[in-house]
């Protein structure tokens, strides 16, 4: 008994004090992954303490997630939405002038997760190795390019919004089904362009109609765990479908899906799966 008080003493004095011991509890999160950030409960495999497959750091006053790397300038990417179904979280990219490729590389990557296909990036400055003939993916129009170049203040840049001053590159073409391969950017394809900056992005989101919508300022990012469906060690829900993923590193992962109709986030370890309140 003595022994057990004093353990309850130490993990209560050693977690950090942003996170809550007893709310990981009540939400039902698996061992020791706290996913409340403030006002906000993340699904699983998110979270924030170091017992969660994938930690974000928390920004409590505002109750958001933000991603773990802080960028040079100190700037911080937000969470704005996560997708449970199709394992994928929305960030916020703002427009910046002075945000190199290697920069937004290592921004938007993380051991278990990565920009999706579906993000489309914008890049500026120099773009020596854009070839002008063989579109890299998208395009955007030029009254919508002039003002994000105005809201990033590329200031003494000026205006040029010319092929060879912006390029626009994307993996896939927009109403390209979700498979095992392809479900990555290529950033070697990024790379190639030879631009200076990742003046923003954007999440190419293709609706019913069939028409494309462009979210601009966002960037689209797939998280996966590590291991096979046959030896994950993650377990989905009862009610949830495992599914492989080739990782950006080629190596394989896997996501959980609840069954259509329900929600949750498909973990046993989180939330698992349950009948929505409609
Ligand atoms: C997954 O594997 C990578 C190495 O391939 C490692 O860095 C990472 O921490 C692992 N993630 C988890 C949640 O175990
Ligand atoms: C998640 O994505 C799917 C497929 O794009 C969509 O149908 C669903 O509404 C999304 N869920 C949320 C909570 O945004
Ligand atoms: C930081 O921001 C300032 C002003 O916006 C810019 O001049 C500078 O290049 C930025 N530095 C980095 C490393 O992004
Ligand atoms: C540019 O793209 C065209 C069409 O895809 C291709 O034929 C040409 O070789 C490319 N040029 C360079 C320099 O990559
Ligand atoms: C950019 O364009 C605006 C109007 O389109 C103009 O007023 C401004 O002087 C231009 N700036 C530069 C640096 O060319
Ligand atoms: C979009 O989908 C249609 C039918 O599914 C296909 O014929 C077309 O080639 C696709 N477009 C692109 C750009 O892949
Ligand atoms: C959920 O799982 C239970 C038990 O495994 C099963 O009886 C039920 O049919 C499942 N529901 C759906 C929607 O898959």
């Amino acid at each position: 008994m003595h022994h057990f008080f004093l353990f309850l003493f130490l993990l209560v004095f050693l977690l950090p004090h942003e996170t809550s011991y007893s709310t990981a509890i009540a939400s039902g999160g698996g061992d020791l992954c706290s996913r409340r950030c403030g006002g906000t409960t993340v699904p699983y495999p998110f979270g924030f303490s170091p017992g969660c497959p994938i930690v974000l750091s928390c920004d409590a006053s505002i109750s958001t997630p933000i991603l773990p790397y802080i960028g040079d300038n100190g700037t911080m990417y937000r969470v704005i939405a996560f997708n449970s179904t199709t394992s994928t979280v929305v960030v916020g990219l703002p427009p910046s002038c002075s945000r190199s490729v290697p920069e937004a590389r290592r921004v938007l990557s993380g051991d278990n997760y990565g920009v999706s296909s579906r993000t489309g990036l914008f890049l500026r400055g120099g773009c020596s190795g854009i070839n002008a003939s063989a579109a890299a993916g998208c395009s955007v129009p030029m009254g919508v390019m002039s003002r994000l170049l105005r809201t990033a203040q590329c200031v003494g840049l000026g205006n040029d919004t010319s092929p060879a001053a912006v390029a626009c590159v994307a993996s896939r073409p927009a109403n390209s089904t979700a498979a095992v391969h392809d479900q990555f950017l290529l950033w070697e394809k990024v790379e190639k362009q030879k631009c200076d900056d990742v003046l923003t992005s954007t999440v190419l989101v293709l609706t019913v109609e069939g028409t494309a919508t462009l979210e601009f300022g966002e960037a689209e990012l797939g998280w996966w765990l590590n291991g096979t469906c046959a030896d994950g060690v993650e377990r989905c829900a009862a009610n949830a479908t495992c599914t492989d993923v080739q990782t950006p590193g080629g190596e394989l992962g896997h996501r959980c899906e609840c069954a259509a109709g329900m929600e949750g986030d498909g973990f046993s370890a989180g939330d698992g799966c349950y009948l929505g309140e409609s």
